[in-house]
């Protein structure tokens, strides 16, 4: 549990009104034995930056749980809930980051997942330290290319499922898997990133979050009261998939669940080799988001989500 009371600094009452932004921590900053060379992402959940080792001498990237809706930098560099109805729900969320970080740590090199080396808690907040990924992500690379060829989709899709098999046999979930957080790396091996245990907690909690950014790659159960799991991700993959393949984002869950266009948007597709399997898990990843019950148990990997039927 992250104890407010021994953090680094003295603890503040909470302020009624927002008092601060959610600056990043400023290059040469040092958390724990990691220095802060640079930002390398800022979201509406946490500030990824570039950080160097100081003790081991490498590079590594760190994500600084700073969720804006609730939490703000201080002048003396603490995050601190932005007011106080806010209190309840950051710490919930950073429980949930810290949980989730734990998790991640304690899992071996896994393919298809960004491996995580260390957490730590400093500055009221929590930090998820990883291996630094060169290359870029598959968003970008679909930006300058707009689809992917069969081999490089095959070349991803292995180790992402089978990444995700063992994360969801740690009792792990993704919950935010889409084109911006799979990183490519040089060899061009997938990587995700930027997991979702605490966005899902706060989703959960209130209304000022909105349940994703891109509409098309989440399941009918992240726009709905419905409950994600194991199969919300496959969902997701298999949407990520749908937008390597055709070049844009499948519609959103709920519209597809009133008129259906993907299945049709699929088949007009230019033929692809591996196309029948992918097309099994897209549509077995819809048809578990709608919630139609299915002869089988859910796909929660490889296999089972390729496997027809
Ligand atoms: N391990 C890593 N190695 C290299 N770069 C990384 C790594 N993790 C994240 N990044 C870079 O940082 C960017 C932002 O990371 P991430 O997706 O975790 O957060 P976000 O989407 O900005 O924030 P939020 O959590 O609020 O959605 C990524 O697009 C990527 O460019
Ligand atoms: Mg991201």
């Amino acid at each position: 549990m992250v104890d407010d009371d021994k953090a680094t600094v003295p603890r503040r009452d909470a302020p009624d009104e927002p008092v601060g932004s959610a600056a990043p921590l400023a290059g040469g900053s040092l958390v724990g034995k990691y220095e802060i060379v640079a930002v390398l992402g800022q979201g509406t959940f946490g500030i990824t930056y570039y950080a160097r080792d100081t003790e081991l001498g490498r590079d590594v990237a760190i994500k600084e749980y700073l969720p804006t809706a609730f939490a703000v930098r201080a002048a003396d560099l603490m995050v601190v809930p932005r007011s106080t109805p806010a209190t309840e729900d950051f710490r919930w969320g950073r429980q949930r980051f810290l949980d989730e970080a734990k998790a991640l740590a304690q899992l071996e090199e896994v393919p298809g997942i960004v491996t995580v080396l260390d957490f730590l808690v400093a500055n009221g907040t929590v930090y998820m330290v990883m291996a630094l990924v060169g290359g870029e992500t598959l968003e970008a690379r679909l930006r300058r290319d707009r689809t992917l060829p069969p081999a490089d989709i095959e070349a991803l899709l292995h180790p992402l499922l089978d990444g995700l098999e063992r994360l969801h046999n740690a009792g792990v979930q993704h919950g935010d898997i889409k084109p911006a957080n799979i990183l490519i790396d040089r060899s061009g091996r997938p990587m995700l990133i930027d997991f979702g245990a605490a966005r899902t907690a706060l989703q959960g909690r209130t209304q000022a979050l909105t349940a994703v950014d891109t509409p098309g790659d989440a399941a009918f159960e992240q726009a709905t009261s419905a409950s994600p799991g194991p199969w919300t991700d496959i969902h997701a993959l298999g949407a990520t998939l749908y937008h390597c393949i055709t070049g844009s984002q499948p519609p959103d869950a709920i519209e597809r669940a009133k008129t259906d266009p993907i299945v049709g948007g699929l088949t007009s597709c230019p033929i692809l080799p591996l196309w029948g399997r992918v097309e099994v898990g897209v549509v077995k990843g819809r048809r578990l988001a709608w919630g139609t019950p299915l002869p089988n148990p859910p796909p929660q990997s490889k296999d089972s989500a390729l496997r027809p039927g």
